[in-house]
């Protein structure tokens, strides 16, 4: 049995208004608030982390945001720095999220300082990896989440390494409803976390590896029950409080 708890984050992506917030959050409190052991987290838009932070407070749910920019403060209209997620009293921030490479160009080589960069300012981050159908098909699968390991976490000292939270999420799983199966989830995490121990073995025990891409209420128990997963990244499923909350006690 590995001693880490278990991380169940909800990725809201382009969903919910303030007031939307507010009620998912009310519902959501009281149906997690036993979960022992299990670290929550949501991730609204960037709109609503003030008030989320606001009404989590004291409670067992963290508030993360979805992106940030890399650098201090400059001229990058539309961008927030670690600094200001800070400010806000956020916990944590998904950095690279397979929607963001592909729709917005992120790129390996922005995300590595976007790791320490969060990491300076007090942030969690969960660097998000995953491969393409056609990468899988062509068995590329293993060359590309060496690849995106290496260049995210390549500024990332090893003994600060389990710091980082990696969410394995393959892209044909994403809003798909084809959750990758029991054994290509845990051979995509022991093999990260083998990635993990070629730099620090220690770390590589401690650091959460956690599955994203079409979990949901009924395949979540499944998934967390596997040894190298040690959580999840949960998108449409997390929308929903009793949903949400079924994965989270999935998790216990
Ligand atoms: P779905 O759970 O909707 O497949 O989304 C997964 C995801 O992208 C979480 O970051």
């Amino acid at each position: 049995m590995s001693t880490r708890a278990p991380l169940i984050a909800g990725n809201w992506k382009m969903h919910k208004t303030i007031a939307e917030a507010e009620s998912f959050i009310q519902a959501l409190l009281p149906r997690v608030s036993a979960a022992d052991g299990v670290d929550v987290a949501i991730c609204p838009p960037f709109t609503a982390l003030a008030a989320m932070v606001d009404s989590a407070r004291g409670s067992r749910v963290q508030v993360y945001a979805q992106n940030m920019h890399q650098l201090q403060d400059g001229a990058f209209t539309g961008e927030v720095s670690a600094a200001m997620l800070a400010e806000l009293d956020v916990d944590g921030v998904i950095l690279g999220h397979s929607e963001r490479r592909e729709l917005y160009g992120e790129s390996d080589r922005a995300l590595a300082l976007k790791v320490t960069a969060a990491l300076a300012a007090g942030l969690h981050p969960i660097l998000c990896v995953g491969e393409s159908e056609s990468e899988r098909e062509r068995g590329d699968t293993e060359r590309k989440l060496r690849h995106q390991i290496q260049e995210g976490l390549g500024k990332v000292p090893a003994e600060q390494l389990a710091e980082v939270a990696i969410a394995y999420e393959p892209i044909w799983a994403i809003g798909t409803g084809a959750v990758a199966s029991p054994e290509q989830a845990q051979d995509a995490a022991a093999f990260i976390r083998a990635l993990l121990a070629g730099r620090s073995a220690e770390q590589a025990e401690r650091a959460r590896v956690i599955y994203g891409g079409s979990v949901n209420a009924g395949n979540a128990a499944e998934l967390l029950a596997l040894p190298d997963v040690d959580g999840a990244l949960v998108g449409g499923a997390s929308l929903d409080p009793v949903q949400f909350a079924a994965i989270v006690a999935a998790a216990q």
